[in-house]
């Protein structure tokens, strides 16, 4: 259907460059809360006889003048969305006065005020919610800002680049002009304005530049900063060694701000972080807090080059960007952490939120072709899986090749807004392999499915591989792309061969070996070298004997993982046909294969801990066909009960072994022990031990971290009984001061069983603890309410879709993009039984009925498949 309202998506195909090019823009802020004035002095340089466009959104617009002449309201065209010039000079001084309301400015996307201080979020359309703009990311130039502000409200005056200049005014108030050198589109742009305290430090880059090093915070925060500061030298001097690059300006600045939509931003020299990404200490922070401050600020820091340096054309090469600059931190981490560790976690998230996302109706290549609004395609797939593709190149080419090519790319493209094409072109100059089969990786959405057959001919033994594609919305056919599959022969005392690399180019191919006739298995796919599903037809008894002999520390964990899944699905199949499970061979033998796993001292803990955590219920809902989630759910926990019986004494053992002595260390090995032993006491818990009950009450009472803390808190939780008001309550007291800790208390509260059903949930949310218009917070409840807890999320009487769509419809008013992130929740429905495919898909329609913001309207027309 559609209305004259019906808003046209972007495409690709129609892209066309810039009618007019930037010389240089001045810009200069006048900060007051409720009315910022900002005036633009802009020289511009006309390309083609085209009208100049300029984007502007929900600002005024006061006066538009040409070469110092101001515009009559005829010579120009203005709508909600954009101001228009007709004709302009070939070259020309512009200048623009608008005022915006950054108070109001609920979008956090613009200028906007966190905490009392001003900033800015302008990725990807958000500069022009400060001022007209041609705001387009292939529309570079030099910038320079003033700031003028409240000297007493906002002692630090912040923007890209170098100070040049500061001082007073007069009235209280005072300036500072920064000037930027590096060209840039203006969605890096970046200003602050506050009070803050600051941590200083300092880094000397590989040509001997000394560069001093800034973190921004709430004051009283700046040892809350430490964590992240060392994690900022050690990305900048991982960089230089990984992939020679250096720093370029004469400082590098870091803002921490409490209400933020993602996690951080790479603006050029001023990086703005959700606080919850930046600030961590023992005491508040857990584990996998410092780990993800340690990989967002890696992130950050490496867009320098793959981002700002080199920026994107227009946005639907946004993956040129973000995949490689999450391959980088990826392999950062790896280097920090241990590598097979890392990619375990790694395609966890991949399988849990790109799986899904390719699986299910909002289905899109990695790089789109199409768009209602960009904001929505800040995807798991552009992100995670064009992290992979980036993974695959470096496979397929070799690590030096790879680097080869990396090098050229930077030295080639510099300074430019650059397409996937190009970034290609790159590899195949310095390398001079083809890779035009490689681009449909970047073109066809869905995750390819591997199908893997063992067949024995006379004295050879052959694997076939297959792959196939299943039809994602608008693209019904697909192609067979390029697929790089490191495989290995293993006996049941470790490997009968060297991984081998095959590569899959076409529907199928195989590769054979002289008939062994010791037995033994294929590991396949190690280190997970393609983003696929494998369909092998592997046994048990093959799977068992990856688990206790595959030399690839991946494959182990995978073929656990693998078995697992099975498990789970057959016992979800039981429960829903209102069968007890049984207890079968399949089941001992995993156990059996965690016990010697656990025993194994090949292995650090954080593997283990790995190994001992079951796939997640929704992951193997995506390989089941509509089926009653709360089976899966069921089934998973079944599991964990059945391992745990099976491990009693050993976890048991191994809990107190791993009890923490002396001071709090963050470091991986530390944060490994601390992940196992937690990892057991949930299985103890998982069985209802009574044991489990005392222990995670002596734990959350004596825990002097957070890690430990939050884990014994979850664990009470899930173990119910009289005492989780009260636990949570003193939880509650403890931290009323630290937002951060409270979203945590939210989240636990979102996730966890309530007795009142639903309307527990919905008690949190009015509650006056709770805040709306805090992205962080309203993740922690609703975010974590439906991804989380699927016992109400997914109740039969629909309650629990009833009250996340009222949330969704609440939130869109003020905040959009945080509206249409959390709809992505939704994305699962055809996967569930037909009961709850009726429901979800009337509350989708009772979003699109609440005339809701282009954001929120896309993700709803496109779940439902419209
Ligand atoms: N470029 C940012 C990153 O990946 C993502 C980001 C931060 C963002 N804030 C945003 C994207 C707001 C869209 C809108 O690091
Ligand atoms: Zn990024």
């Amino acid at each position: 259907m559609r209305t004259d309202t019906a808003p046209t998506p972007t495409l690709l195909s129609d892209y066309e460059p810039p009618s007019h090019e930037l010389t240089s823009v001045y810009l200069d802020f006048d900060l007051q809360p409720e009315a910022t004035t900002v005036r633009s002095k802009i020289e511009v340089k006309r390309l083609r006889d085209e009208p100049f466009i300029l984007n502007g959104e929900e600002i005024e617009l006061k006066s538009v003048k040409i070469d110092g002449k101001v515009l009559k309201r005829s010579a120009y065209k203005l709508d909600q969305e954009k101001l228009v010039l007709a004709k302009t000079p070939e070259s020309f001084t512009l200048e623009i006065e608008t005022v915006c309301n950054p108070k109001a400015n609920s979008k956090l996307m613009g200028l906007y005020v966190s905490g009392g201080r001003f900033c800015t979020q302008c990725e990807a359309e958000g500069f022009r919610r400060i001022t007209f703009f041609p705001d387009r990311p292939d529309v570079m130039s030099v910038f320079t800002v003033r700031m003028e502000a409240d000297m007493e409200t906002y002692p630090f005056l912040l923007a890209n680049g170098n100070k040049t200049e500061s001082g007073a005014v007069g009235k209280g108030r005072h300036f500072a002009v920064w000037h930027d050198p590096f060209r840039k589109p203006a969605y890096l742009f970046a200003l602050v304005a506050g009070q803050f305290d600051l941590l200083e430090d300092s880094f000397t880059t590989m040509s001997g530049r000394h560069i001093p090093l800034e973190i921004y915070v709430d004051p009283g925060n700046a040892p809350q900063a430490e964590y992240a500061m060392d994690a900022l030298k050690r990305s900048m001097k991982w960089d230089e060694d990984a992939f020679g690059r250096e720093y370029d300006l004469d400082l590098f600045m870091i803002v921490a701000v409490r209400d933020f939509n993602f996690g951080a931003m790479e603006n050029k020299g001023l990086n703005i972080f959700n606080s919850a990404l930046l600030l961590a200490d023992a005491e508040s922070a857990t584990d996998m807090n410092f780990e993800r401050i340690e990989s967002v600020v890696a992130h950050e820091y490496f867009h320098n080059w793959t981002g700002n340096r080199i920026t994107c054309r227009d946005w639907f090469q946004l993956c040129l960007k973000e995949g490689f600059t999450v391959f980088r931190d990826q392999e950062f981490s790896a280097d920090q952490r241990g590598a097979a560790v890392q990619r375990i976690k790694d395609v966890r998230a991949l399988r849990a939120r790109q799986f899904a996302e390719d699986a299910g109706p909002l289905a899109h290549p990695v790089r789109p072709e199409s768009y209602m609004k960009i904001d929505n395609f800040y995807t798991a797939t552009v992100y995670e899986k064009g992290a992979e593709l980036i993974r695959m190149l470096k496979t397929i080419l070799g690590a030096e090749k790879f680097r080869a090519g990396c090098d050229h790319y930077f030295e080639k493209l510099d300074g430019t807004a650059a397409t996937i094409e190009q970034f290609l072109k790159c590899f195949e100059e310095a390398t001079g392999e083809d890779l035009s089969q490689f681009m449909l990786w970047y073109q066809q959405a869905g995750t390819p499915i591997l199908t893997v057959k063992r067949e024995t001919v006379v004295n050879q033994q052959r694997i076939h591989f297959k792959q196939a594609t299943k039809p994602t919305p608008g693209q019904p056919r697909k192609s067979p792309v390029v697929l790089p599959i490191k495989w290995q022969l293993v006996g049941d005392n470790g490997p009968l061969s060297e991984p081998q690399l095959k590569l899959l180019k076409h529907d199928a191919t195989s590769v054979s070996y002289p008939a062994i006739t010791e037995p033994h298995s294929v590991s396949v796919l190690q280190d997970f070298s393609a983003p696929v599903t494998v369909r092998s037809d592997a046994t048990t008894e093959d799977l068992l004997r990856l688990m206790a002999a595959d030399p690839n520390a991946f494959n182990r964990w995978e073929a656990g993982q693998t078995l697992a899944r099975q498990l789970i699905a057959s016992l979800a199949k039981a429960i829903e046909s209102g069968k007890t499970p049984p207890v079968d061979k399949a089941l001992k033998g995993y156990c059996e294969a965690l016990a010697r796993t656990l025993d194994d001292p090949k292995f650090n803990n954080a593997f283990k801990a790995l190994a001992l955590t079951p796939p997640a219920p929704m992951e193997v809902l995506q390989s089941l066909d509509q089926s009653d989630p709360l089976a899966v759910h069921e089934a998973g926990k079944w599991l964990s009960r059945a391992v745990a019986d099976y491990l009693r004494d050993t976890l048991l053992d191994r809990y107190h072994a791993l009890t923490d002595t002396g001071a709090f260390s963050p470091d991986a090995s530390s944060a490994g022990r601390r992940a196992l032993r937690n990892r057991c006491l949930a299985l103890l818990a998982a069985r209802h031990d009574p044991l489990a009950a005392t222990l995670a009450q002596t734990q959350f009472a004596e825990a002097t971290n957070m890690t430990d803390e939050l884990s014994a808190l979850m664990t009470l939780t899930r173990l119910g009984g009289q005492r989780v008001e009260t636990t949570m309550e003193d939880f509650y007291s403890k931290w009323e001061k630290n937002p951060l800790v409270l979203d945590k208390w939210f989240s636990v509260q979102a996730m966890r069983p309530h007795a009142g059903g639903v309307s527990s949930i919905l008690r949190l949310a009015d509650s006056t603890r709770y805040e709306r218009t805090n992205p962080n917070r309203v993740r922690a409840l609703v975010g974590g309410f439906a991804m989380g807890n699927a016992e109400l999320f997914h109740k039969a009487d629909g309650s629990g879709y009833s009250f996340f769509t009222d949330q969704i419809i609440d939130m869109d008013s003020r905040n959009p993009q945080i509206a249409a992130r959390l709809l992505g929740a939704f994305e699962i429905w055809r996967k569930l039984d037909d009961k709850r495919q009726v429901m979800i898909r009337s509350e989708l329609q009772r979003v699109i009925n609440s005339k809701p913001s282009k954001n929120v309207l896309e993700i709803a027309k496109k779940t439902l498949g419209e």
